[in-house]
């Protein structure tokens, strides 16, 4: 067990509710303060309200629990954010820079903060984008990850704070739900066969983006919190590659296991949001520097997404 004192913001969220509870196994259940703007009625260990916009807010739990390490998950992501962009690029703004600066004042030494393919627009290679592709955000969310990697990349050079990013593709999982993004159709595409219903695609059939299954996605952050410092390279945000997929691969890889599975494409505004981003994923620097290899491929993915959420749905669409 490793003796440090962890604070999750957002932890709630799609990755946050999962990765909780591994930083519980590591470093044991009283070690890990789990946070969120809102209450949470199935954590079990312990949690804490905080509103990240307000900076004492997140420096009276540091200071109570003595924490020293941060793992800040909470923004608003790319398809809510179209919808206020200067809310979202204040919220997301506003946090990020409460959490750097709370940390480079008090006992915090180490920092996670989650960046995403969103940061690489049209003028990037959109096929095996490399690490240092340029990046022309369409997003606010895009542009404020983009904002957030320079200012992670800041605070350790100038005030020494080991500020570690991943650059997320979309992540799936069985246990929590995506809000608010390009990426979560590649989720409830495996509820609505659950649970039997046609699946309305709000991205065209073509659409490959850059997906990774939650394990390798928490087990991606897990590796590179625990890299030895001196391995970390990249101070920005590190490419993550896993595998990609459009949604007619995705559908077809589910009728094989659901034949009588359907899906309807209605395509809206997420459309032009995804257009921009990456098709797959050159990972080469993560790979290098501190020895990322993703596990779970498509096909993987979709038996376990389809038992896991038929335990939990209790039905029967496996053939
Ligand atoms: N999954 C995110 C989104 O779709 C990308 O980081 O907004």
């Amino acid at each position: 067990m490793i003796n440090d004192t962890v604070l999750i913001i957002g932890a709630n969220g799609q990755l946050g509710s999962v990765l909780s509870k591994e930083l519980q196994k590591i470093h044991g259940k009283d070690n890990v303060i789990a946070s969120d703007v809102y209450s949470s009625s199935t954590f079990d260990g312990v949690f804490e309200i905080i509103d990240a916009t307000d900076i004492k807010a997140i420096e009276n739990i540091v200071n109570k629990y003595a924490v020293n390490q941060i793992y800040h998950l909470a923004a608003i992501l790319s398809a809510k954010g179209e919808k206020n962009p200067l809310r979202t690029w204040d919220l997301n703004m506003k946090m990020m820079l409460n959490v750097f600066e709370v940390s480079r004042t008090s006992n915090v030494k180490k920092v996670f903060f989650p960046s995403s393919i969103a940061v690489f627009g049209d003028k990037a290679p959109l096929e095996n984008t490399p690490q240092s592709a340029f990046l022309n955000p369409a997003t606010v969310y895009g542009m404020s990850k983009a904002a957030g990697e320079n200012w992670a990349q800041y605070y350790f050079n100038k005030y020494g704070l080991d500020v570690r990013s991943i650059r997320y593709p979309g992540i799936i999982g069985y246990q929590s739900m995506p809000g608010g993004g390009t990426t979560d159709y590649a989720v409830d595409i495996y509820h609505s066969a659950v649970k039997q219903e046609k699946y309305s695609c709000f991205l065209n059939p073509e659409t490959k983006l850059p997906m990774i299954f939650m394990d390798d996605a928490i087990r991606s952050t897990i590796e590179l919190m625990q890299a030895p410092k001196k391995n970390i390279k990249t101070r920005t945000s590190y490419n993550l590659g896993s595998m990609s997929f459009s949604p007619i691969e995705i559908a077809s890889e589910i009728q094989k296991l659901c034949p009588n599975f359907k899906v309807e494409y209605n395509v809206d505004f997420r459309q032009e949001i995804a257009d921009k981003w990456p098709k797959s994923i050159n990972d080469d620097e993560a790979r290098k520097d501190w020895n990322w290899k993703p596990k779970y491929d498509l096909k993987l993915m979709t038996v376990l997404m389809l038992e896991k959420l038929e335990e939990k749905y209790n039905t029967t669409t496996l053939k």
